[in-house]
């Protein structure tokens, strides 16, 4: 097996790593006394262990030290101080799998002063297991340290690994941040259900059974029809779902849809800039 006598470090034991925890075990794909989780709250601590059994600390170094894997599954904010207390912990062989968003692969390198690194975008569904990750590498990567980075993020769902590193930020702005615009569609929507007279609680299940429908419909739709067709299928010449497009397309409900998505690319790569100035210029203070 892949993960035989391979010890995983989850190194922040918040929502995504008991999601990944949960994921491995119920596929049997590791061994519960492989895991550990390290984090500074005995509470949370504690409920991972009682719940799955995994071996856990308060000490991210303890954790990290003799670790195959080390997940860094911490806020971005607690990034840097995490890096800096682990730096010369982990093992030079060791890969190191980020889920952090919005960190790059230069900070986690040099912040770490490691080589083998993954860096990840998953997204919320991720909680459930049905999350999509696009995920890239360091050259460093062995071809079975990427076939663990497979297992460990397909247990939040689908992965999809891309070659070059620009593409995490554009999957920020597409899968990444795509679940908010959904949930604003669907929100608008069932706001516009009560509008017309439905209670709350029926225009809420109408509007998400009508999206979970669809979007199984097009997945399911064997001869890979274009979306634009399934849209088709439900417009009738002169009839309601006409009407309704018309005053979506003019309202430019296209255009808003791409503009937000680019304007949330072009914010993920300022961000990804402002941190590496923001390091160059402590960088200059401290010479
Ligand atoms: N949630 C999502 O759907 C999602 C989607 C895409 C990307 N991500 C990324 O995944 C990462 C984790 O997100 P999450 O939702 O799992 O967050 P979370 O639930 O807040 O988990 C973060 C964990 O890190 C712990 N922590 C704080 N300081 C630490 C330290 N110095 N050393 C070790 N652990 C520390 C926290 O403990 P305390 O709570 O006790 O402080 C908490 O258990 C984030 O970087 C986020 O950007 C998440």
């Amino acid at each position: 097996m892949l993960f035989d006598g391979k010890k995983i470090a989850f190194i922040g034991p918040g929502v995504m790593a008991e999601a990944m925890i949960a994921g491995l075990i119920r596929q049997g794909l590791v061994e519960k006394d492989a895991l550990r989780a390290a984090g500074p709250t005995r509470e949370r601590l504690e409920h991972l262990h009682n719940r799955y059994e995994i071996g856990i600390t308060q000490d991210n170094t303890a954790a990290a030290r003799d670790a195959d894997v080390v997940v860094l599954s911490v806020k971005p904010q607690r990034l840097d101080r995490v890096l800096a207390g682990l730096k010369a912990s982990v093992h030079p062989e060791a890969l190191v799998l980020s889920i952090v968003a919005g960190a790059s692969m230069e900070k986690i390198s040099n912040g770490l002063d490691h080589t083998r690194v993954v860096r990840s975008m998953p997204n919320t569904p991720a909680q459930i297991g049905e999350g999509i990750t696009v995920w890239t590498a360091s050259l460093e990567v062995t071809e079975e340290q990427k076939q663990m980075t497979c297992q460990i993020l397909g247990a939040l769902g689908q992965e999809i690994f891309v070659e070059e590193e620009n593409y995490l930020n554009m999957a920020t702005a597409l899968s990444g941040t795509g679940p908010a615009y959904v949930f604003l569609f669907m929100e608008a929507m069932v706001d516009a259900g009560v509008h017309l007279g439905f209670p709350r609680r029926i225009a809420e299940q109408l509007v998400s059974q009508t999206v979970r429908g669809s979007v199984d419909f097009y997945q399911k739709n064997e001869d890979q029809v274009h979306l634009a067709r399934l849209r088709n299928q439900v417009t009738s010449p002169g009839g309601t779902s006409a009407e309704a497009l018309y005053y979506l397309e003019k309202a430019g409900f296209r255009t808003a849809i791409s503009r937000a998505i680019w304007a949330a690319y072009e914010r993920s790569v300022e961000l990804g800039r402002a941190d590496k100035d923001q390091k160059t210029s402590k960088d200059h203070r401290n010479d």
